[in-house]
């Protein structure tokens, strides 16, 4: 595979040396291979207390809630669910506060509303959130001025758990104590979160509890708001006439529940969680859900890839143009060794103008060799741009132009015959989205009207930039119309 070429790539000693079964691989079998985009921590003995502290705490999801995913994400890949994924390229230590945690609740439950219109399936609700703290960048230093006015060239921000984005010295060395401070805002995070549900947060018969602040705001198109109240009124109106004919099925339908998710960058943070856990045989990494692997740390004989083909979690794997259809297919056997469906999202970001001849090829390859996958298209990662006046952004139509690519893509693949049946060769089950429940001005475009010249009136993204509230619920209608004519065909 044409990886672009690893900013940083160090092998690490191995602390422990009792390798086990399973192949050779153990919690510390990546240490002997090279790390793609590693973290040179100037402190050793401050980096081996944070690590000690990690491996103590208490893991932030269970076992039981990770399997819980995979079967949902089995049943995606047989079609019967759809997933939504979506939150913050980079979360910020500084924004875990209640109001910033409820929108983005918000916003993905108006999203997966929308779309359980569309696609007549119950949606997995995944959230790029409690543990988005860590970032690969494309250059690992960085030229700009010191508070002081001197020119200084110095480490990127790799995200709050590693570093801070401030440009000076201090804020810039990775900082072991950050690894901690990364576990402590997940879990309040999600403590908020868990509560919120439990709470009857999200309940679905009340619709509008959700929306309250985001429909005060004037400038949501009034198409977009119409479309959406009809769409959460007659599921209200059709979940209380199912629920007065007493339809077992309701209660699987109404039950919230959000899943986390995150780039699995930071090795030594992963490994410090990942644990047997009772009554289980396997390894499982409990700082989240679903971890993922990043476009730029997929390489078969990398670090990443060796750590992931050893846990029980469903696992994530970015797959960009470049990529050889044949490694996708070797990454399929290595990370899902089993065949297992639920534990493979091959998450596609290709850009709205390479989808069409990059897609199927690696579909066609993975598909023909009979490996298992979840197919989700994220149309952000390869449609970013840059301004003559240099601010990263990417544009509402390029977004939905990739989506819309991807389901061609998936549709012109056509129909074989399993077990009997005409099915799809392959089909597209969910989606991966960076967006805010905030009024952010990062993308341009949509109903929102975001031009080029308004993107600095409110850019808070430190990296990626994300869709506003605004041009996430729009995308979710233009994806539910797909997905109702894809239900009918
Ligand atoms: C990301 O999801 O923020 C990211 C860096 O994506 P990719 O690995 O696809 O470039
Ligand atoms: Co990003």
């Amino acid at each position: 595979m044409k990886q672009p070429p690893a900013t940083n790539t160090t092998p690490h000693a191995s602390p422990d040396a009792s390798v086990q079964a399973n192949n050779g691989w153990s919690v510390d079998s990546w240490r002997s291979k090279a790390v793609a985009h590693d973290v040179q921590y100037p402190d050793e003995s401050a980096l081996a207390r944070a690590l000690g502290q990690l491996r103590a705490f208490p893991p932030l999801v269970t076992s039981w809630e990770i399997e819980r995913l995979k079967g949902h994400l089995a049943d995606a890949e047989a079609g019967k669910r759809f997933l939504l994924q979506g939150g913050d390229c980079a979360e910020m230590l500084s924004e875990c506060r209640p109001e910033a945690i409820t929108n983005k609740l918000k916003i993905l439950l108006q999203m997966s509303l929308v779309l359980v219109h569309g696609s007549k399936r119950p949606i997995i609700r995944v959230g790029r959130f409690a543990g988005q703290y860590a970032k690969p960048r494309s250059s690992e230093t960085e030229s700009g001025t010191l508070p002081t006015g001197e020119a200084a060239e110095l480490p990127s921000y790799f995200g709050d758990a590693i570093n801070g984005a401030a440009f000076t010295a201090a804020d810039r060395t990775p900082d072991p104590a950050r690894l901690v401070a990364a576990y402590q805002h997940s879990a309040m995070t999600l403590n908020f979160i868990r509560s919120l549900l439990d709470g009857g947060f999200a309940d679905m018969h009340h619709p509008e509890y959700w929306d309250l602040s985001f429909f005060e705001h004037a400038d949501l198109s009034p198409q977009s708001r119409d479309e959406y109240r009809r769409i959460s009124q007659s599921l209200a109106e059709a979940l209380k006439f199912m629920e007065a004919i007493g339809e077992a099925r309701v209660d699987e339908l109404t039950r919230v529940e959000f899943f986390t998710s995150h780039e699995a960058l930071n090795l030594l943070y992963e490994s410090a969680q990942t644990r047997k856990v009772p009554r289980r045989t396997r390894h499982y990494d409990l700082t989240t859900h679903l971890p993922w692997i990043g476009e730029r740390t997929r390489g078969l004989d990398g670090a990443h890839v060796e750590f992931f083909r050893g846990i029980a979690n469903p696992v994530g794997v970015k797959i960009g143009p470049k990529a050889d259809p044949a490694e996708v297919v070797e990454l399929t056997r290595v990370l899902n060794p089993a065949n297992e469906p639920g534990k493979l999202v091959l998450i596609v970001r290709m850009g709205a103008h390479r989808i069409a001849e990059a897609l199927p090829r690696v579909v066609e390859a993975v598909a023909g060799a009979g490996r298992r996958g979840l197919w989700v298209s994220d149309p952000m990662h390869g449609n970013g741009i840059v301004t003559p006046t240099g601010i990263k952004t990417r544009s509402f139509s390029s977004i939905a132009a990739e989506l819309s690519g991807a389901f061609d893509a998936f549709d012109a693949l056509g129909t074989t015959r399993r077990d009997g049946e005409e099915v799809p060769v392959a089909q597209l089950g969910g989606v991966h989205f960076e967006l805010t429940g905030e009024d952010v001005t990062e993308c341009t475009g949509g109903a929102s009207g975001v031009t080029e010249a308004g993107l600095a009136d409110r850019y808070d993204s430190l990296c990626d930039p994300r869709l506003n509230y605004q041009q996430s619920l729009e995308l979710a209608l233009i994806l539910a119309r797909r997905l109702s004519d894809t239900s009918r065909a």
